[in-house]
């Protein structure tokens, strides 16, 4: 698979690393910042990996800050990306089979590197389930639909 890479300065530390891991499990990894751990803004790193995904330059997106929340948070605003801040296994799976995650917010300092490999390796090669929550994701997707108002008025309120 080609997967997008990138992160902040606090989540630097296991860059390298997992993308290192990325490619042993024979992965295609491109590297999308920063070069070094000097101090820099997250929604920076993650706009690129979202915008890689989107275009479909790469299939999945992996983001490390220091606790994955603000990067995905950040990659979540690009039309076409699901991201997700996920700090375990289960989270992992299920944000793939419920929700078809395409970008993943890892935490590089509250959880441990060989943690963050599990996690990845988990998003990586869970299936979408479809069924019933495809109709769900494409509510999700609604950018397109500015008269989009959820659940309808009279929907047992
Ligand atoms: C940086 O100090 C930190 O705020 C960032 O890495 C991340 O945890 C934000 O959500």
């Amino acid at each position: 698979m080609r997967i997008a890479i990138a992160s902040d300065h606090a989540g630097f530390i296991q860059k390298a690393p997992l993308a290192e891991y990325l490619r042993s499990q024979g992965h295609e990894v491109v590297d999308m910042g920063p070069a070094t751990d000097d101090r820099c803004d997250y929604p920076d790193f993650a706009d690129k990996v979202a915008r890689a995904v989107a275009r479909g330059d790469a299939e999945r997106g992996v983001l490390i800050c220091g606790t994955g929340l603000g990067i995905a948070m950040a990659a979540d605003k690009v039309p076409g990306v699901r991201a997700v801040p996920i700090q375990t296994v289960d989270f992992a799976r299920l944000c793939r089979e419920h929700n078809d995650a395409n970008v993943i917010g890892l935490s590089g300092r509250f959880v441990p590197l060989e943690e963050n490999e599990k996690i990845l390796d988990t998003f990586l090669t869970t299936a979408f389930e479809g069924g019933r929550h495809t109709g769900r994701v494409e509510k999700i997707m609604r950018e397109d639909d500015p008269d989009f108002q959820g659940v309808p008025a009279d929907f047992g309120m």
